[in-house]
């Protein structure tokens, strides 16, 4: 996909939005339509947004969550424009990719999981709601389950038909951790979080999917397995140079999983079939003075 600029009452409607985790910084099979770089309230998101055709009147928006040339860290990944930048765009569901350890020896790294739960381990220092003192507004999410379910209903099987004949393994209704870094988790750390019932371990899923909510789009994750954490008792913890040795393989896949289910999203969520438990969910969020 190369780079342009264009006017913004030139642009398409646009109900798809997908999140590139590290090394997915493009997706493939699609005609490049234009970048656009919104400057929302909360400044502008990790990259220029690549809006692509993938059929006559079907697009979709893509953003490299950490930025062109991988500059952004998970603790400073502008996640609020990213998300303000996608809704403003007309987004309605979002597939987020991203590397994840696996905390249980059955994720294999080069496997795929697309999780149903979330512990939030970060540390309070990623600005993570559109209401706070700025915005004059006390609202309370429900995010009691943090991803779509209706989207990850529709999902689970996609992409599993997306893997066939590739050995790649899809797991479903999985824990993923998402810890604060930039430093990977201690053993003890790592054994802990297994026992909490956590499955898979990232950097990234908050609080991007706290912020989807909030903007009432609907938000699934599809996790991508590099390596084994820090719990195996004999073997290495994990290192930055054992992730990249699988990234390309795992972004490739991700690619062709992205070129089979996209077009056929876009179907459902224009007929608003995956939709509604988060459309219109922020009304009965706002805290008003009851009396
Ligand atoms: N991303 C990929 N592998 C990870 C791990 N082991 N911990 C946190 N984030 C990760």
């Amino acid at each position: 996909m190369a780079s342009a600029q264009t006017d913004s009452s030139e642009l398409p409607k646009v109900l798809i939005g997908v999140i590139g985790g590290s090394g997915l910084y493009d997706l493939d099979n699609l005609t490049f339509v234009t970048k656009v770089n919104p400057d929302t309230p909360w400044g502008h998101p990790s990259s220029p947004i690549t809006i692509a055709r993938l059929a006559q009147d079907v697009h979709v928006a893509f953003i490299a969550r950490h930025g062109i040339g991988h500059v952004h860290s998970p603790s400073s990944v502008p996640a609020r424009a990213n998300i303000a930048a996608l809704k403003s765009l007309g987004v309605k569901a979002i597939i987020a990719f991203s590397a994840v350890g696996s905390l249980r020896e059955e994720i294999a790294p080069g496997d795929f999981i697309i999780p149903n739960q979330i512990i939030d381990r970060t540390k309070g220092i990623r600005p993570s709601t559109f209401f706070d003192d700025d915005a004059c507004v006390v609202a309370h999410a429900s995010f009691g389950d943090p991803f779509a379910n209706k989207l990850l209903k529709w999902l689970a099987p996609k992409v599993k038909e997306a893997l066939e004949g590739r050995n790649v393994k899809l797991h479903t209704e999985k824990t993923v951790i998402c810890m604060e870094g930039p430093q990977f988790s201690t053993r003890a750390e790592s054994k802990m979080y297994r026992m909490w019932g956590g499955d898979i371990i990232n950097m990234s899923v908050l609080p991007e999917a706290k912020l989807a909510r909030e903007a009432e789009i609907s938000y699934a994750l599809v996790a991508t397995s590099t390596d084994y954490d820090a719990w195996r008792e004999d073997e290495e913890s994990v290192t930055a140079a054992e992730v990249f040795k699988i990234l390309k393989t795992n972004a490739d896949t991700s690619r062709h999983v992205a070129a089979h289910i996209l077009e056929e999203l876009h179907a459902v969520v224009e007929a608003g079939e995956v939709l509604s438990e988060v459309e219109g969910s922020m009304k009965f969020s706002i805290m008003r003075d009851p009396l």
